[in-house]
C-alpha cells in the first residue's frame, strides 16, 4: 500500500538564524540554484577525495544556507554547479520551533533498496511541479562525513525518499524522469517554454 505524503512545499519561510556550521565558517553564502532545463542538472558528479578539505566544508555550509533560504528538505551540489558527489537534507526541520537538523553526506553509496513506496515530490529545480513519484521504501546506504569518516544505516519512509532524490541529482537526474513516458514529455515541454518565456522576459 503506497504511502503518500508532503515534499517540499510545505509553507515555511526560512528565519535566520545562525546554521549549524557557522561558527565553524563564519561565511554565509546562498547561490542560485539551477532549473530544469538548464544541461549542469545532468552532469554527473565527481567523487570527493578529501571530504575533510575546506573546499568539502565550505561546500557544505553554502548547500545548508541555500537549502534553508529557499527552503527545502535537501539540496545536492550539482544545484548549486558544483559537481562533487555531496548533498545535505533537513527532513526534520520546521518553522515553528527553528531546531534545525541539519545531515551532511558525502559519496553516498546505495546498497539495498527494498519495497515501493509513493510519495508527491518537489525539486528547487523544477519549481512550482510536485507530483507522485514511486521509489524504494527502504535502503541501506553508506557515506561520509566532515571528519572522514565512513557510516552505513538503514533508512525508510520519507527519509529514504529525501536521500534517493538527493542522491539521483549527484547521477544528473531528476524526479520528473521517473515519470511515465508520456507525462514526462508534455511535463517537459512546458517546462521549457516556462523557461524560454521566463528568460525573454529578463
Ligand atoms: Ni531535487
Amino acid at each position: 500500500m503506497p504511502i503518500v505524503g508532503a515534499w517540499a512545499h510545505r509553507d515555511v519561510r526560512a528565519a535566520f538564524s545562525s546554521c549549524l556550521l557557522d561558527d565553524r565558517l563564519g561565511v554565509m553564502a546562498i547561490h542560485e540554484i539551477l532549473t530544469y532545463p538548464d544541461p549542469a542538472l545532468r552532469e554527473v558528479a565527481q567523487h570527493v577525495g578529501d571530504a575533510q578539505s575546506e573546499e568539502v566544508r565550505q561546500l557544505v555550509q553554502d548547500l545548508a544556507d541555500t537549502m534553508y533560504n529557499a527552503p527545502g528538505v535537501g539540496l545536492a551540489a550539482p544545484q548549486i554547479g558544483v559537481f562533487l558527489r555531496v548533498a545535505v537534507t533537513d527532513t526534520r526541520w520546521r518553522e515553528e520551533d527553528g531546531v534545525r537538523d541539519l545531515q551532511v553526506w558525502i559519496n553516498p553509496e546505495i546498497s539495498r533498496r527494498e519495497g515501493e513506496v509513493v510519495f508527491e515530490e518537489g525539486c528547487l529545480s523544477v519549481p512550482g511541479i510536485y507530483e507522485d513519484i514511486r521509489r524504494a521504501a527502504a535502503i541501506t546506504l553508506s557515506w561520509s562525513d566532515l571528519e572522514g569518516n565512513r557510516h552505513e544505516a538503514d533508512f525508510e519512509g520519507f527519509q529514504a525518499v529525501a536521500l534517493q532524490h538527493e542522491f539521483d541529482h549527484l547521477d544528473g537526474r531528476l524526479f520528473i524522469d521517473l515519470l511515465p513516458p508520456i507525462k514526462q514529455k508534455l511535463l517537459k515541454k512546458r517546462l521549457q517554454k516556462k523557461k524560454r518565456l521566463s528568460m525573454k522576459a529578463d
